[in-house]
């Protein structure tokens, strides 16, 4: 009872039955419930490499709720990349829990990593594109491995291809496009399977100011159509003026937490 009341609490009804309402949501509502009713959910969470032994992430603990704009910070080395890889399954957390989208990650089982990858939507620095892939086929691909029926794998890439402005590069392989374009056709792939949570690590890493900036308005437009969105970033002008949630990460430890933060502690 005390944990009904509690979850009760904390979950906002209206964008949990928008999710179920959009057909592309099943969840686990005793797993729901373990979560404090947020879509993101860890807590004490350590993660120790095993082959150098480094601590890359000590005794974290954040909840995420469905719809929010969340940027990492930190320096080089503090835990970013590494808290993405836990909350996707890619690395195991040593010890803690880990819940997202309704999901234990910590002890998931392998038959239910592709319904956890369904729901995470992954962008990473490097865009790790299929270069011998159309635009098209890229995004196609990303429907196909989880078995869309082509005639929907049709309307949903060109709808994502419309969202991040390159109907007319449909047809060009990566190699014929800009560090910018290349980016976006990230994104497309990442969001065309509608997941609720895009994890994006570093995505302006490498374009100059105005690129990011209009790489940054997707993002925007992704996050106030409902879709959760994380953020791993360097970029301080990017954060500062985005005014959103801010968790700055230093030798593996929470520093700050702001609801509407900088870049940089303080005012
Ligand atoms: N696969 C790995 N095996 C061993 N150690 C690792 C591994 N990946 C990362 N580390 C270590 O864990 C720590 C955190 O690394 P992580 O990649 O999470 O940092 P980051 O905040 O993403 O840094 P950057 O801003 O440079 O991307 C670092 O000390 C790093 O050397
Ligand atoms: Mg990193």
């Amino acid at each position: 009872m005390i944990i009904y009341e509690k979850v009760s609490r904390s979950v906002d009804l209206r964008k949990f039955d928008g999710k179920r309402e959009s057909g592309s949501f099943d969840i686990d509502y005793d797993k729901f419930i373990l979560a404090g009713g947020k879509l993101i959910h860890l807590k004490n969470v350590t993660k120790i490499y095993e082959q150098n032994g480094v601590v890359a992430l000590d005794d974290v603990t954040i909840d995420i709720n469905a719809g929010e704009f969340v940027f990492l910070v930190g320096t080089s080395g503090s835990g970013k990349s590494t808290l993405m890889k836990l909350l996707m399954h890619e690395e195991i957390a040593t010890s803690g829990e880990i819940f997202v989208d309704g999901r234990d990650v910590v002890r998931l089982s392998r038959k239910e990593v592709p319904y956890l990858r369904r729901s995470l939507g992954v962008i990473f620095q490097d865009h790790r594109l299929l270069e011998d892939k159309t635009v098209y086929e890229n995004i196609a691909f990303a429907m196909q491995v989880i078995e869309a029926p082509n005639k929907t794998i049709k309307h949903s890439v060109e709808g994502v291809l419309d969202i991040v402005g390159l109907r007319d590069k449909a047809k060009s392989f990566p190699s014929q496009l800009s560090g910018g374009e290349q980016q976006r056709v990230a994104i497309a792939r990442a969001i065309v399977n509608k997941p609720q949570i895009v994890i994006a690590d570093e995505p302006t890493g490498n374009l100059d100011p105005n690129t990011s900036r209009e790489i940054m308005d997707i993002f925007k437009r992704i996050n106030d159509a409902g879709t959760t969105i994380i953020m791993a970033t360097h970029d301080k002008d990017i954060v500062n003026r985005m005014q959103r949630r801010v968790i700055a990460i230093e030798n593996g430890k929470i520093i700050r937490d702001q609801l509407r933060g900088r870049y940089a502690g303080g005012r």
